[in-house]
């Protein structure tokens, strides 16, 4: 047991709470035998996105950002028919939740504790996804890097959050999939968790996890 004692807990999106390759997964058989390395090219230029363009002092939207990113792959896997565009894009708004994520905010939030997302997503995005798989009571609010105009992992976006929620971010667990996430979280001074639910090897050692967890359920056990 680690005697944490956060005030509020901040979930990342995509990938933590959203399965990103929810969208693929229901067009599985349409896109082939190429559907996962599509997906993974699909997630990872829209990260890249992120990331390139905030380096160089630039925005677009992540909306934008996921469209190119599909183009993208699209160019990249030409087995995968481009009729299948706006099925992709329709489904990415309307992502699947993990299987453990409404037991585990409910379970947090039973306790007392505030819950809210913080992501790189457009407020639209993130309204859809959050409406699309019922969790949206369980939360106090839903913070889009969109109001800065900056990407995670910039510190401004994590101070956003703590200074939005009023709590000092030692007061803050911040919880993610994405381990670059958590290593910006921990950077900002955040409690980070990191959900490693496919059992990836650590990285970014310097800016470690408070703890790792293999699924979200074990958030309220800590
Ligand atoms: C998000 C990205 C990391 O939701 O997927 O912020």
């Amino acid at each position: 047991m680690i005697n944490v004692e956060p005030h509020a807990y901040i979930f990342d999106a995509y990938g933590t709470l959203f399965d990103v390759h929810a969208a693929i997964a229901r067009h599985r058989a349409e896109a082939g035998p190429e559907a996962d390395r599509f997906s993974e090219i699909w997630r990872s230029k829209q990260l890249e996105y992120t990331w390139t363009l905030t380096l160089a002092g630039q925005y677009v939207d992540f909306w934008t950002l996921t469209e190119r990113a599909l183009d993208h792959a699209f160019a990249r896997i030409p087995s995968v028919d481009r009729k299948l565009r706006p099925k992709l894009l329709d489904a990415y708004l309307t992502l699947d939740a993990f299987s453990d994520v409404r037991s585990a905010l409910a379970a947090l939030r039973s306790t007392g504790l505030r819950l809210a997302i913080l992501s790189n997503g457009t407020p639209r995005m993130l309204d859809a996804a959050v409406t699309a798989s019922g969790i949206a009571g369980l939360l106090d609010a839903t913070l889009s890097v969109d109001r800065l105009r900056l990407y995670k992992p910039r510190p401004e976006v994590y101070r956003f959050a703590a200074e939005t929620l009023m709590e000092k971010p030692v007061d803050i667990a911040f919880v993610s999939s994405n381990r670059w996430d958590v290593m910006g979280a921990a950077a900002f001074g955040f409690k980070a968790f990191w959900i490693n639910r496919a059992g990836l090897p650590d990285e970014y050692l310097d800016h470690a996890a408070l703890r790792q967890l293999t699924d979200m359920a074990m958030l309220s056990t800590i």
